[in-house]
């Protein structure tokens, strides 16, 4: 039997900070300078070797022209500059694609984006993660979808949609769901919410839903779909040993925590045969007991084998703070501002959150290019495409990682938002950096709607 840590979360929702959520946050604070570990700070180095690469002034390897098309996997990209799963909070509340979230598309796809991956699309309605973001799990959606895909393909631009249960960080604040009390002392990996072993049942369910997702998505006419196991959503949750504690097939060895991705691999590939599926995972998470970049090595290589097409490289989930995406400071004002927990706090929560909270919440460093060398990694050990995700900034480095060999792709997010056309821009040498400043006020809106670049201001 496994225990209490299953990886699934179900949820509650919450409005302003309660007394409970005050005291839960002082006792994190102690316990973060007490017990560092309980909070998850066991990092993550780069090797020297690979940290001496990235310095270099001129690329290693084969320069690559990052501008020209590119195989990812049996896609056909535009160049190797993509566009990484950001919700946009654009989508109709149901979960439809509508004109806005089509309009924003083309305008990545007339600024040059190489591939758009959509923002994570959840397959079943208990497993919603994120506000507005694209769903199917019924049919209803194809019809919707059909129309965003036949408007992106007409630029010659790939999409590929990623597809996500929530788990652990499923929010109950949209699933609608009745709320369920948060029960943070039993779970020391502190995400809002209390996890709730799943049944062998609700397993095969849950695999099957991603199986019709990805059928969906085939007849959608996305170019191929993504499966979002990074950041401690379901798929993740299980991958890695500090939130899958269970102790049947679905846990323990490596190969048990991979199965469910690999029942996903082998049921799909019935129904859609070599339709392109591909991964985004975490290659570290921070937890003092959860996954390192030796364990993701070997995920990697049993991804290989299980026919995934291509592997994301990213690192984090949301219980270690600002590791997956990563701030210059800790962004008070916009949590407070925008976040459906604390937007209505009591005046006296709101001055005392900015001094609580990055105590308690973890910052990461470095700010660019952090898991360059973890993908570089994953790469020496197998044959099919890495594309890269987080802080990547400078065109130069983008130069660096592929004709450095460290990856075959980057994918970018924020720099999206900041300027929809970085790639024209890149190409024409009008810019050499993203104007992105990683204030991550853009993560935080997505709770209010549409997000947009704030540039480290609230206005
Ligand atoms: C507003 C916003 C929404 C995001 N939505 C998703 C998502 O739906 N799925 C996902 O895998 N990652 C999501 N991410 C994470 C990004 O894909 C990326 O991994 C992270 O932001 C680091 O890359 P960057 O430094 O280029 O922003 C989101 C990030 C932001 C800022």
């Amino acid at each position: 039997m496994a225990k209490n840590k299953g990886a699934y979360v179900k949820s509650y929702s919450r409005g302003g900070i309660s007394r409970r959520d005050f005291l839960k946050y002082s006792s994190m604070a102690v316990s973060a300078a007490a017990f560092p570990n309980v909070i998850g700070c066991a990092g993550y180095k780069p090797r020297q070797d690979c940290q001496n690469q990235m310095a270099q002034s001129s690329s290693m390897g084969v320069v690559h022209d990052i501008f020209a098309p590119a195989g990812l996997g049996p896609i056909k990209t535009r160049n190797r500059i993509i566009r990484s799963a950001t919700t946009l909070g654009l989508v109709a509340k149901d979960g439809r694609a509508n004109s806005k979230l089509t309009e924003a598309y083309i305008e990545l796809c007339e600024g040059g984006v190489g591939a758009i991956i959509t923002g994570s699309s959840a397959v079943q309605q208990s497993g919603i993660s994120t506000p507005y973001g694209l769903t199917l799990y019924t049919d209803d959606n194809i019809k919707d979808c059909k129309l965003l895909t036949e408007r992106v393909h007409a630029y010659g631009t790939p999409i590929i949609m990623q597809i996500t249960h929530g788990g652990r960080q499923t929010r109950r604040a949209y699933t609608g769901e009745t709320p369920v009390a948060p029960s943070p002392i039993k779970d020391s990996y502190y995400n809002e919410e209390t996890p709730k072993e799943l049944t062998e049942l609700e397993i095969r369910g849950i695999i099957d839903s991603f199986i019709a997702a990805i059928v969906r998505a085939q007849k959608a006419g996305f170019d191929g779909v993504q499966l979002h196991g990074a950041h401690g959503y379901l798929l993740s949750g299980f991958l890695s040993p500090a939130t899958n504690r269970r102790t049947d097939q679905w846990g323990g060895s490596t190969e048990n925590r991979f199965r469910i991705i690999s029942e996903i691999y082998k049921g799909a590939r019935k129904q859609v045969g070599a339709y392109p599926i591909l991964i985004k995972i975490n290659a570290y998470d921070h937890q003092s007991d959860g996954l390192r970049l030796e364990e993701a090595v070997q995920i990697a290589a049993l991804l290989q084998e299980a026919g995934c097409d291509a592997i994301e490289v990213s690192c984090g989930m949301s219980c270690d703070g600002f590791s997956t995406i990563r701030v210059t400071s800790f962004p008070s004002e916009s949590i407070l501002a925008y976040s459906y927990q604390y937007k209505d706090s009591p005046y006296l929560l709101k001055k005392l959150f900015p001094l609580v909270a990055p105590l308690v919440v973890d910052q990461h460093e470095p700010l660019l290019n952090y898991n360059v060398c973890a993908a570089r990694e994953i790469k020496q050990r197998v044959q099919i495409p890495i594309v890269v995700v987080g802080g990547i900034r400078y065109r130069h480095d983008i130069e660096q990682i592929i004709g450095g060999n460290m990856a075959d792709f980057v994918a970018l997010s924020r720099p999206f938002i900041a300027e929809p056309d970085i790639v024209n821009r890149f190409k024409n040498e009008s810019l050499a950096e993203s104007s992105c400043i990683s204030c991550g006020y853009c993560l935080m809106a997505i709770e209010q709607g549409p997000t947009r670049c704030f540039h480290g201001e609230l206005s």
